[in-house]
């Protein structure tokens, strides 16, 4: 297992990029680290198109970071349209910018970059006719249509500030996510299709605004053509607004720090958390990741089959592959519609070189049998990645002999909502990958191990707390409108240095093994999920008094969610109650939340100090009730008895 596998000849052979071998990143990684403001400047200046290029590199670091954010390219100014947009005008306006499938398979647009420059413009002017200004934000409640990204760029392009909202989220999660950004214009559509399922989006959207008086228009994208609530006055047809709008609209120059978009993440407390990216140095690492990892040329057909609700399609279908002048694909549908073969007959009909998903996706598919992978033609493919959850070395393998049939590298890419792009993975042409390592740091990133006990760096192979050192272009600034909150959860656990929630170790190679989330995050499926989120959903119903949730491994899911359950007095278990608790959960967080485990207990295990033990919580979960450890400083150990033995129950059943 610790043994790489060899890069294929064709997956090296004709790079025109920088990095094509294990002596180039070494070359690169270290200029990175002797010059970090030199070596960004350069890449900055080839990848971005300044109105006026930045002579500034990194200002500020992790020390000062609690009196303001640190920043990149400080007296540059850009517009992020015109690198993602307007130059590719002149060498590449016919060639496909976003290549669209929708739910149904066969069901294709493609808009060259001629016409996505258009379409942004037309839907800019229509921004700015609905009162949106530079610096306010908007926010995308829509499904995977070429429109999300056009209304992203729209944004941009005005100098306002987009917050995409996944598709799945609940009234409730958009309505908190509105206030908190102080959105004044939301863009939805009729309905959202997936897996041959509607999804309300516009009802959904008039929920969350009812009662609210900050959102004044409301613009709306029919997709399916379903009769939808409207309210007159602040709803406005997309198909209206944009017949009436022009295709020009300047771009709005701003400086290199001017916020880019707002993405809210979860994290182990509290509500989700509104991370702020910016223009310049955000741009700049996404292109260059994108170009870097995935070895991009220019007659790829990249396709990632991520959401833009999420910061992979923010940074790998939209603003990383634009910038890069590529074909970007965009997936309207899931994995197994029809049938579990989807992607591979898309890999077939559209020839698909780069082919980028999620190891969810991975072993579910895996567990279909390679019937469904073997039937199509997948020659095309070069390099394979994966990103959101550490993937295991026998998903990995089925992916590289199975989809792959050998020829192609594999990129298994750690990153974060934070980090704004790629920062442990392989370079497709250059890094021998093995199976279940996210291999090495990008060139200006430079990963520490910590031991929590004793908060001291683990020199050379050994696992810790993973944490990075200096700031890179693509790293969020701050959490909107809570800097302190910022500060608080990724640069107080370890001093000076950036805490990434994740645990990790480093082989005798050098090689990173990201563990998972050390924290009270829980990546189900590659959603990324607060136990506090779920927590506060069931105790949200009356009959519950206490709720403790923890992750536990699950095959398909990677985590499963575990649900701990105190009823209050005179309240009964029952499975109309099940069903109720999983709807409050559905409706506090949205459709892609689950609880798999319900478990009612008689109490939580707490210290004396009342604090909840959710180690033993985790283990128990885990299935190792005989690993709990030092349980003397509970207050009632008999609560730890119950909970066993009820898990073991479950268990069976
Ligand atoms: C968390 C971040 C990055 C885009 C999607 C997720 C986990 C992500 C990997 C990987 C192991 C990974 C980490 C991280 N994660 N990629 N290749 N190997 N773990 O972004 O929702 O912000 O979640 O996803 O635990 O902290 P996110």
């Amino acid at each position: 297992m610790n043994e790489p596998y060899e890069v294929p000849e064709r997956v090296r052979a004709g790079s025109p990029n920088s990095i094509t071998s294990a002596n180039d990143w070494r070359r690169e990684y270290q200029r990175s680290a002797d010059d970090p403001d030199g070596f960004w400047l350069e890449q900055t200046r080839k990848l971005v198109r300044w109105q006026d290029a930045p002579t500034a590199g990194l200002s500020g670091d992790y020390h000062g970071v609690k009196a303001g954010p640190f920043s990149w390219f400080g007296d540059g100014r850009l517009n992020v349209t015109v690198t993602c947009l307007d130059q590719h005008l002149a060498a590449r306006a016919d060639k496909t910018a976003l290549l669209w499938e929708g739910d149904e398979p066969g069901d294709v647009r493609r808009l060259s970059y001629r016409e996505l420059h258009a379409e942004v413009g037309r839907c800019a002017n229509v921004l700015r006719s609905l009162g949106v200004r530079r610096g306010e934000r908007v926010i995308i409640y829509m499904g995977m249509v070429p429109e999300a990204a056009v209304a992203m760029l729209a944004c941009a392009r005005i100098g306002a500030v987009h917050s995409v909202v996944f598709g799945g989220f609940s009234a409730e999660a958009l309505r908190d996510r509105v206030r908190d950004c102080g959105a004044g214009v939301v863009i939805t559509q009729d309905e959202g299709l997936r897996g041959g399922r509607s999804i309300p989006l516009k009802a959904t959207t008039d929920e969350a605004l009812d009662g609210e008086h900050g959102v004044e228009k409301v613009l709306v994208l029919r997709r399916t053509g379903k009769d939808v609530g409207w309210v007159q006055g602040r709803d406005v047809w997309w198909h209206d607004a944009m017949a009436d709008a022009g295709p020009e609209c300047a771009p709005e120059i701003v400086d290199a720090e001017h916020p880019l978009f707002i993405l809210y993440t979860s994290g182990s407390t509290g509500r989700p958390k509104g991370l702020l990216h910016t223009c310049g140095g955000y741009l700049t690492y996404a292109a260059y990741t994108h170009r870097t990892v995935f070895d991009l040329r220019e007659d790829d057909v990249y396709a990632c089959v991520a959401d833009v609700g999420w910061i992979t399609g923010h940074s790998y279908i939209v603003y990383g592959p634009l910038a890069n002048g590529a074909t970007s694909f965009m997936f309207e549908s899931t994995p197994v519609y029809p049938d579990a073969g989807r992607y591979w007959d898309m890999v077939q009909r559209h020839r698909f070189t780069i082919f980028y998903t999620a190891p969810t996706a991975i072993r579910a598919l895996a567990a279909q049998g390679d019937d469904f992978v073997t039937r199509y033609d997948r020659s095309s493919v070069r390099v394979l990645g994966t990103v959101g959850e550490p993937i295991n070395p026998a998903a990995w393998e089925w992916y590289h002999r199975v989809v792959g049939e050998g020829r192609c590298t594999i990129v298994d890419t750690w990153w974060q909502t934070e980090t704004g792009g790629i920062c442990i993975s392989p370079i497709a042409p250059a890094t021998a990958p093995k199976p279940g390592s996210a291999t090495l740091p990008m060139p200006g990133i430079f990963p520490q191990l910590i031991d929590p006990d004793t908060g001291r760096e683990v020199r050379g192979p050994g696992q810790g707390h993973l944490c990075l050192t200096q700031p890179w272009p693509g790293q969020a600034r701050t959490v909107f409108g809570d800097h302190d909150r910022f500060v608080a959860t990724y640069f107080s656990t370890y001093e000076g240095r950036y805490f990434t929630g994740d645990g990790c170790r480093r082989d005798a190679d050098g090689y990173y093994w990201i563990t998972g989330r050390v924290d009270d995050v829980i990546n189900v499926s590659g959603h990324r999920m607060g136990t506090a989120e779920f927590e506060s959903a069931l105790v949200a119903d009356e009959a519950v008094g206490e709720a403790a949730v923890v992750g536990f491994p699950h095959d398909i899911k990677g985590t499963g969610v575990w649900a701990y359950v105190v009823l209050q007095a005179g309240e009964t278990w029952s499975e109309a109650m099940q069903q109720r608790l999983q709807r409050q959960v559905r409706t506090s967080i949205g459709a892609h939340a689950r609880v798999d485990v319900l478990q009612p207990v008689p109490g939580l295990p707490k210290t004396r100090s009342g604090k909840v033990m959710r180690r033993i919580l985790r283990k128990v979960a885990e299935g190792q009730p005989e690993a709990l450890g030092d349980t003397s400083t509970l207050a009632d150990p008999s609560v730890v008895e119950a909970i066993v033995a009820g898990a073991a129950v479950l268990k069976r059943c």
